[in-house]
């Protein structure tokens, strides 16, 4: 199969090589998926860079998320498999070194949820990562229906979903975003409220919108750089999920404050959280993108040679949802 891979760390265009490697066997209760289009994940562009551990395998077929139809199956696997449209995720994590840059992919079919035939495969390939994110994030303290939920970052690629994900199930969502164009793809994905978080106090905003009493929940794109102001947002009893600290990786944590509220600050991180999550996640994901209209965006789409490209754009900034690869 043609892929893409790479055997040390460093810039993209410096490590991806292309070329042929063997087509992968589907091992027992795996499915064989020809990918019609990957995802790059920031995270991917970390793990490329070397930017937070060493190489964890000689060799890495890089980007973890990705779209296709199963061509065959390995032992004990429902045939029902066969033939169908899928969209996958942790494909490059949790001790697998082969990704979804690449022609094919086999993986555990524990990974796979159907992809509705509505759904392009590009618009697929960004759900794994970024959306299964945004739902441990919005529903891991419990239901939101009828809670106010903020969701930092709300135009973001994770940050979207999480707003679109707390709607549909009921909430009334108030993201912040960094300009006009933000604020309208907020509310574009459902959100009631968006809040220029450059120009405006974002506590003094939440707290005018909630007629004092702050949020339930804040989904937390930036923990120490916003966790000022997200103390002062968040009501008694409340929650904060966060899935990224990248503004400030070692705040200075005000444990009274925090006490006081009562307040449930937790860390999510995708590929480890609990199986049961996950598949509900998954589960969740599917239903809700086979029942409407979705907002999937794809920021940028490049063909399988071009990865490093599309590995740039990322590490660019300013993408609007999820860069795809389509082999
Ligand atoms: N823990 C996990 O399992 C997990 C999973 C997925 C992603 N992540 C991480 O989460 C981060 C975001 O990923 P992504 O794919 O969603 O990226 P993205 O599409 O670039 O979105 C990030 C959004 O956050 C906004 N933002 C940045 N700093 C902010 C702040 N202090 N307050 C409010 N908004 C802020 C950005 O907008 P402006 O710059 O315009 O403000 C942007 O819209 C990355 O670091 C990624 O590695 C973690």
């Amino acid at each position: 199969m043609k892929a893409i891979w790479y055997d040390r760390t460093g810039p993209a265009r410096e490590v991806f090589q292309f070329g042929d490697l063997p087509d992968p066997e589907p091992g027992r209760g795996q499915a064989l998926i020809r990918v019609r289009a990957s995802g790059v994940n920031p995270a991917d562009t970390y793990l490329r860079a070397g930017a937070n551990a060493p190489m964890a395998y000689p060799r890495v077929i890089p980007n973890s998320d990705g779209a296709g139809v199963v061509e065959a199956l390995g032992p004990g696997v429902d045939p029902k498999w066969l033939g169908k449209r899928v969209w996958f995720y942790n494909g490059q994590r949790n001790g697998r070194a082969f990704g979804s840059a690449a022609e094919f992919i086999e993986l555990d079919v524990d990974l796979l949820r159907e992809l509705p035939g509505s759904v392009g495969f590009a618009e697929g390939a960004t759900l794994g990562i970024p959306c299964m994110t945004a739902h441990r994030s919005v529903f891991m303290n419990g239901p939101v229906q009828g809670r106010v939920v903020l969701v930092t970052g709300g135009a973001g690629a994770v940050g979207h979903y999480a707003v679109q994900l707390a709607k549909w199930a009921g909430a009334s969502v108030i993201a912040t975003v960094s300009s006009a164009e933000k604020a309208a793809r907020a509310k574009a994905g459902g959100a009631d409220h968006a809040i220029d978080y450059r120009t405006e106090d974002v506590a003094d905003r939440v707290r005018e919108i909630t007629g004092g009493a702050g949020v339930h929940h804040v989904v937390e794109v930036d923990l120490g750089g916003n966790l000022e102001a997200t103390l002062k947002c968040v009501r008694m009893n409340g929650s904060v999920a966060y899935y990224a600290s990248r503004g400030d990786p070692a705040p200075t944590f005000v444990v009274g404050a925090a006490m006081r509220l009562n307040l449930a600050i937790t860390g999510v991180y995708l590929p480890v959280s609990p199986p049961e999550a996950r598949r509900r996640a998954q589960d969740d994901i599917t239903r809700w993108i086979g029942t409407g209209e979705r907002m999937l965006s794809v920021a940028g789409r490049f063909p399988l040679t071009d990865c490093a490209a599309a590995h740039e754009a990322v590490e660019a900034g300013g993408k609007v949802g999820t860069v795809v690869v389509e082999p």
